[in-house]
């Protein structure tokens, strides 16, 4: 990934909030056979934001992305509409959501603006470019 990172000054004030907010879960990730922690934040459809981070098992399959923690902690508040995500870590690499949390994603969101970000800066992605014909049964995302 060669292009040029954005900085947080060039983000808009809901998108620096979502950030702050994955950084912050980030920090209370649970991840010590990887050492590689990753926290998420998503703005649900009344504009609030649901926090997840990595959670690590001994048994590794067991182990839980921070993006589906945020999405099971929003599905589990009620709400069933993604309208923007972002993914945190602190270390490198920067941390693309995986295939699965992609299709998990795709569950509540047909298209949502998704920041990568680090230290070193943010990238930022439309969803629906991350995962072209995701696999669902209906055409409209969960109700
Ligand atoms: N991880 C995430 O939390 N999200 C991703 O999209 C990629 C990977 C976590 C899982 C595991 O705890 C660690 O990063 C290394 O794979």
């Amino acid at each position: 990934m060669s292009e040029a990172l954005l900085q947080l000054g060039e983000l808009s004030a809901d998108e620096r909030a979502l950030v702050d907010a994955a950084r912050t879960a980030s920090e209370r990730a649970y991840c010590r056979y990887s050492g590689y922690s990753v926290g998420a934040a998503l703005r649900a459809e009344d504009g609030r934001i649901f926090v997840g981070c990595n959670v690590e098992n001994a048994s590794y399959g067991a182990t839980m992305c921070a993006e589906r923690s945020a999405i099971f902690g929003m599905v589990s508040a009620g709400l069933r509409r993604i309208t923007a995500v972002c993914v945190y870590a602190p270390g490198e690499p920067m941390a693309m959501p995986c295939g699965m949390c992609r299709q998990v994603i795709s569950e509540f969101c047909l298209d949502a603006p998704v920041l990568v970000a680090g230290p070193r800066g943010v990238l930022r992605r439309n969803f629906a470019a991350l995962l072209p014909e995701a696999f669902r049964f209906d055409p409209e995302p969960a109700p």
